[in-house]
């Protein structure tokens, strides 16, 4: 995307996610050819800026970095609110697996073509650029076998190449077992690691794996097990751990050297311990908890203690968060999980991007890096979060071009 001229954005709070400036910067930010380049406090010069160069006075309206949203499940088929009943009656996430869950929405994605699986994913993609999402992380994982699993992730990389907002892949096959092999776990991760990872390292379409390490799904040593091959392969690795059972998913990710931790409802003391120790990212996914009508968030407060770094996702999906707003896990990062606006602001923006490597482009506000940038309509990370179950992002710059206004987006 070209963008020869400057943009220039002045406002009296840019919360930069960048350490070097004051946690609310009053100042302004320049922008040439969708790169940050300037980023100064105080008021704009009287004479610097040419009249060809845009620019913006918010006033005292925050400016935030685009939000890094690093755990969806953005492309699938279908949606399950069938299920909705069976949750109000009582029955709980796994007994619902056992009956269709993922393999319901398996059947769906199977049933779609390329065609129809972009444009699905791509209306989720401009309702999160809406929100002020401008990064995602997307896995595959409803398809199961070779074949979908592969569209999916082409998908992926389309949307990445057509769309404003950035794509980062995950091959996820290792979601569930498919419902052609449900007896055979050995055979299904073979199948995996010898059929499908080499061609997707190949086409190089995606960067990460995943593992759904759970009681009754993956257990600790097939995940072990995988992860190993997966890493000599030279994937990244992510893993869903410790999400319903405290089964040791967040110690084996930080064994691992996993990129991330992911979901960590019940992760254990020294889980937490070892993900400080590793650097590995926890991602949390509160929106998750709260569509689960889990008893439990993760301890996030514990963490942060504890010197992890902390990341939020919404884990958009069908079965447990079918949500493309990324507000919805900033608000219940706060009034569940207990988290300070600020880092729940870190959390997603520059952790964000650690966990799914995309530090050096996005994340903050900082010279060098991809001009994606957010006016709301707020003037505090505080009141961000207070002034809860609204859209409070009023513009979206994707690489320094107007992407989404008013809750629209407004790309070509
Ligand atoms: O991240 N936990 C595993 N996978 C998804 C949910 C999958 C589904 O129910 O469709 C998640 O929550
Ligand atoms: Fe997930």
């Amino acid at each position: 995307m070209e963008n020869r001229e400057k943009l220039v954005i002045r406002s009296r709070a840019i919360f930069t996610a960048d350490e070097k400036y004051p946690t609310l910067l009053d100042g302004y930010i320049v922008i040439d050819d969708g790169k940050i380049t300037k980023i100064e406090s105080g008021d704009l010069p009287q004479t610097s800026f040419a009249p060809e160069n845009e620019v913006l006075d918010v006033g005292e309206d925050l400016v935030l970095p685009g939000f890094v949203d690093p755990h969806t499940h953005l492309v699938h088929g279908g949606s399950r609110e069938l299920e909705l009943d069976m949750k109000l009656a009582g029955k709980s996430y796994m007994e619902i697996h056992e009956i269709g869950g993922i393999r319901s929405t398996v059947q769906a994605t199977r049933s779609m073509n390329e065609e129809e699986l972009y444009n699905k994913a791509k209306a989720s993609l401009d309702r999160m650029l809406t929100f002020g999402t401008t990064t995602v992380e997307a896995k595959s994982g409803y398809g199961l076998d070779k074949e979908t699993e592969i569209r999916c992730l082409e998908v992926g990389q389309r949307l990445n190449r057509e769309h404003p907002a950035d794509v980062v892949g995950t091959y996820m096959g290792a979601h569930a077992l498919p419902p052609e092999s449900t007896a055979n776990t050995k055979g299904y991760v073979e199948f995996m690691l010898t059929e499908v990872m080499p061609e997707i390292k190949e086409r190089k379409l995606a960067e990460f794996c995943d593992i759904f390490c759970e009681e009754g799904i993956f257990d600790i040593e097939t995940s072990r097990y995988y992860m190993q091959k997966a890493k000599e392969m030279g994937f990244l690795l992510k893993a869903h751990a410790d999400e319903i059972v405290p089964l040791g998913g967040a110690e084996l990710a930080a064994e691992m050297g996993a990129v991330s931790a992911e979901h960590l409802m019940a992760i254990s003391d020294r889980g937490i311990e070892m993900l400080a120790e590793s650097g590995t990212v926890a991602v949390l996914l509160p929106a998750t908890t709260f569509f689960l009508m889990a008893d439990k968030y993760a301890p996030a407060r514990k963490m942060l203690a504890a010197g992890v770094k902390v990341a939020l996702a919404t884990d958009y999906n069908p079965g447990s968060s079918p949500t493309e707003n990324i507000q919805v896990a900033m608000s219940h990062a706060c009034f569940g999980m207990g988290m300070q606006p600020e880092d729940i602001l870190h959390a997603v923006t520059i952790n964000a991007a650690h966990a799914i490597k995309r530090e050096r482009t996005a994340g903050s506000i900082s010279i060098g890096k991809n001009a994606d940038i957010l006016i709301t309509d707020v003037k505090s990370p505080a009141e961000l979060i207070y002034r809860f179950g609204v859209n409070h992002i009023v513009r979206v710059y994707k690489r320094g071009r107007l992407a989404a206004e008013q809750g629209r987006v407004c790309y070509e």
